[in-house]
């Protein structure tokens, strides 16, 4: 059997009267993709939070390699290996693209030196290295989403959280997004990504978790959840048929 490397059980956050995650469990082993899909407010992103250290739960725990996690800080977090993106970019627009890696990759390499090779290697992984000097401020979206991935990836985690990294994107940005995770994916990293647009979970995601006012409703092969009532349901409402999901 394969290891698993996240686990999650009975996971709630609740803001107020709000439940934004519900009781949700979840597993992730290592070597894995998977996929959490979900209307808009969902609970995918405080979801993500709970597991990253952002946000403390309401109940419920998180355990990485076995170890739990719940009282560690977001940094702790990453030091065992828990790297993330986040929905709104947010890089230090005053500083290089390299600047920014930079300050992942110091997480490992204390030594600047170190740390600057670390961050060139990342850069020319996500095929950013001729931006290395550019301000993080003028680069286009698409370029601050692969700066993103860089940072996360500066820190050498064993598994990437990834939240909608190719909102906004063109469809041969898309492309190219995909062709990066996969290569990623084969150097053994683990991936659990949020994605909005289902074509593009279709297109690598092993296992599919969907979220629905905050809780767990369904689980499987990308073609098992696009094919389920429920979720189209829960996407679009009563009334719909299972092939409209295809153009969101
Ligand atoms: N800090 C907060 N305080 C109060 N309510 C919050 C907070 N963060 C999120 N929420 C609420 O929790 C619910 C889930 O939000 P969340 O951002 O996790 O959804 P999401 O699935 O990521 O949505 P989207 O697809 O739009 O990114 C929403 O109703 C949101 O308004
Ligand atoms: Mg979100």
């Amino acid at each position: 059997m394969s290891e698993q490397l996240l686990v999650v059980h009975n996971a709630s956050k609740h803001f107020m009267g709000l439940k934004a995650v519900d009781d949700v469990s979840l597993t992730v082993a290592k070597g894995e993709i998977v996929s959490i899909i979900g209307p808009n407010g969902a609970g995918k992103t405080t979801f993500f939070n709970l597991l990253t250290g952002q946000l403390a739960p309401t109940a419920g725990e998180v355990r990485l390699r076995g170890q739990q996690i719940n009282s560690l800080a977001p940094h702790q977090r990453a030091r065992l290996g828990m790297g993330r993106t986040f929905q709104i970019v947010k890089p230090l627009i005053a500083l290089s693209a390299l600047e920014n890696v930079l300050i992942g990759a110091f997480m490992r390499h204390p030594r600047l030196t170190d740390a600057r090779d670390k961050a060139m290697d990342v850069l020319q992984t996500v095929g950013m290295a001729h931006h290395a000097r550019r301000r993080a401020g003028d680069l286009t979206l698409s370029e601050r989403r692969r700066l993103e991935v860089a940072r996360a990836l500066a820190m050498e985690p064993e598994i990437m959280l990834l939240d909608e990294v190719m909102a906004g994107l063109n469809q041969s940005e898309v492309g190219q997004s995909i062709e990066l995770l996969k290569s990623l994916h084969a150097t053994g990293l683990t991936f659990l990504i949020i994605e909005h647009n289902l074509k593009v979970v279709r297109a690598f995601s092993e296992r599919v978790v969907v979220l629905d006012r905050g809780r767990l409703i369904a689980q499987g092969t990308a073609d098992q959840i696009l094919n389920s009532p429920e979720v189209v349901k829960a996407y679009l409402g009563d009334g719909h048929k299972v092939e409209e999901l295809g153009t969101l």
